[in-house]
């Protein structure tokens, strides 16, 4: 895989709520390729984000595609809200749909939405054997979902590793994403097993020179 294939979503959770526009506005600037939105609902994960207002709100500051992580129980209740507010992408958590997965994905895809599916870092990989090859996405936590800034968990490689061997026997594009605990170090290892889009939070906005700190997640320098 060439560098250019790697992807840079950063997540507006180490964002600026109170300067999101202006925030969201520079990611293009500094050479982001997608915009990672956190949604989380105090329920399935410890924390509460944001919702559709926000992200309607920054669909008029950037043309980057939205990808929007859904850390809500019952995500088939909002999907289309989410599209409507101008979601590119929308990822489930497969332990939030379990054996609803498949049709939670079909009501996205609907939508006119690409889809993908979640798995946090203890979930095995195999569970969403036969859901990959529904997915525009398969999105892969390497931290616990709730919060940014947390450390990488090194074992969640090996579920990029599995899905990276089942997406290349398919006949479709489908990115491969992680997230959680993104920095330098990590971002190597996770582009070596196969990963072709990385969340990075922390490491973005706390950085002094963010196009510079892209360009290094993206092993581009
Ligand atoms: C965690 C979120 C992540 C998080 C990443 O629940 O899904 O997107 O914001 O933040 P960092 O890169 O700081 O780990
Ligand atoms: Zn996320």
């Amino acid at each position: 895989m060439k560098n250019t294939d790697i992807k840079i979503a950063p997540s507006i959770l180490s964002a600026d709520f109170a300067k999101m526009g202006e925030e969201v506005s520079a990611l293009k600037k500094i050479g982001a390729d997608i915009v990672h939105c956190d949604v989380m609902d105090g329920v399935f994960v410890p924390n509460i984000s944001f919702g559709i207002k926000m992200v309607a709100d920054i669909r008029k500051h950037t043309d980057l595609p939205l990808d929007c992580h859904l850390m809500i129980v019952h995500p088939e209740k909002y999907v289309e809200r989410f599209a409507k507010a101008g979601a590119d992408y929308i990822t489930v958590h497969y332990e939030t749909c379990l054996e609803d997965t498949e049709n939670v994905l079909a009501l996205i895809k609907k939508q006119g939405v690409k889809c993908g599916v979640v798995i946090n870092p203890d979930t095995p990989a195999v569970k969403i054997k036969d859901i990959i090859p529904l997915c525009d996405m398969v999105l892969i936590m390497s931290v616990f979902p709730g919060f940014g800034g947390q450390k990488f968990i090194e074992s969640t490689l090996e579920s990029v590793r599995y899905v990276r061997d089942i997406v290349d026997k398919l006949d479709k594009d489908i990115l491969i994403e992680i997230d959680g605990g993104i920095n330098e170090e990590t971002a190597k290892a996770a582009r070596q097993a196969g990963v072709n889009v990385l969340v990075a939070g922390s490491a973005v906005f706390s950085s002094d020179d963010k196009a510079l700190t892209i360009k290094k997640l993206r092993g581009a320098v």
